[in-house]
């Protein structure tokens, strides 16, 4: 009796897959096929999963310059081959350095990618991690820094290339982040009353992992930042964020095995991440009414009822205000791109 009415509470709150959801993820989702001809495209995190499938795709529908964004270079040389050799296209990707878990090394890869690129059509925000127990890196969570803080940072820093790009070729460019369906299985009720939700993050109070958390934050974060790009209502640069499903990737290869082998199983049911990188292309291409939105299945959606909810959208102003200030502290001023 107890279990049906947690299990009935728990679909009423959103934090459980409804049958909709459950169906959606079992149907086949449409095959990239819309043509990049001419386009530059970094995809971070593409040296495996969901990103290097994306980067696959593009590369595939003739994109011109295709950037693996990776922290491991070798990785990203072997995913380089696999590109090359799947799409017969070779002098096309590139395997340029970035660890997400450093800020200056975000740094360095921006304003390499400031120098070198006369255009840029496509910055697709991907790498991303889980972490259990909790690591700390640049002073926050692991999964905070690279998450939130760091895709954050690389964002605002290539705006004004993003921006230049649309104005050199008449074109609109997309700002594009992976988020993830586990954003419904939070409210942030542990930190949303704090004064400072980023230094309460900071505390490793019960150890339990800060993804869906992390999600939860860009979620919000890219939602203000969409608001706050669009003040003449056509967007100049597509900013917009998808959630790629349950995949079969290495996502969880930072949690302990016992946590592993239970993904694991769930996991048989999951998208391969080929099916999963479509959901990044499609969004990538998406059209100007995607701005500031949340897509899933390929198609627009609805974030969790919490983030839509007026207390989420009150907190969305709280973190943003943070995250701001605290990349203004790494790169001075960069908050200022918006
Ligand atoms: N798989 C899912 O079910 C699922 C669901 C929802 C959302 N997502 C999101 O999808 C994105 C891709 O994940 P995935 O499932 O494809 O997992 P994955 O196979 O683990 O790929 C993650 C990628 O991010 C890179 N990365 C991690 N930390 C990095 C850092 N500090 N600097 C630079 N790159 C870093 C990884 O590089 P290394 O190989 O060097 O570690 C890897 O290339 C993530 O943002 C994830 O949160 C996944």
């Amino acid at each position: 009796m107890i279990i049906v009415a947690l299990i009935a509470k728990a679909y009423r709150s959103k934090f459980l897959p409804t049958p909709s959801d459950v169906y959606n993820h079992f149907r086949p989702l449409p095959y990239p096929t819309k043509d990049c001809t001419g386009m530059t495209v970094i995809v971070t995190g593409a040296n495996t999963g969901i990103g290097r499938e994306a980067a696959r795709h593009f590369v595939r529908l003739n994109a011109a310059r295709v950037i693996l964004g990776c922290r491991n270079t070798t990785k990203g040389e072997a995913a380089k081959t696999s590109i090359e050799t799947s799409t017969g296209r070779p002098d096309v990707v590139e395997v340029w350095q970035v660890d997400l878990g450093s800020f200056a090394s975000v740094r360095e890869f921006c304003r390499r990618a400031d120098a070198r690129l006369d255009r840029l059509d496509v910055l697709l925000e991907n790498a991303g991690v889980a972490v259990l127990p909790h690591r700390p890196l640049e002073g926050h969570n692991e999964e905070i820094t690279v998450n939130v803080i760091s895709t954050m940072l690389m964002g605002l820093l290539l705006l004004p290339v993003l921006r230049r790009t649309a104005m050199r070729f008449n074109t609109v460019p997309h700002l594009t982040f992976v988020a993830s369906g586990g954003h419904y299985y939070t409210d942030l009720e542990e930190v949303r009353d704090a004064a400072s939700i980023f230094d309460e993050l900071r505390r490793d109070r019960d150890m339990k992992s800060r993804y869906m958390v992390s999600k939860m934050l860009l979620l919000l974060a890219v939602r203000q930042l969409a608001t706050e790009t669009n003040t003449s209502g056509k967007p100049q640069v597509v900013i917009n964020m998808l959630n790629p499903g349950f995949c079969r990737t290495e996502l969880w290869r930072n949690t302990p095995a016992a946590f592993r082998w239970i993904v694991d199983l769930v996991g048989l049911t999951a998208r391969s991440s080929e099916m999963g990188s479509r959901t990044l292309f499609s969004a990538a291409v998406a059209g100007e009414e995607t701005h500031g939105r949340y897509m899933s299945n390929c198609v627009l959606s609805d974030e969790s009822p919490w983030a839509r909810s007026p207390q989420g959208y009150e907190v969305q102003g709280r973190v943003s205000a943070e995250l701001k200030a605290i990349v203004d502290g790494v790169d001075p001023g960069v908050s200022n791109n918006i």
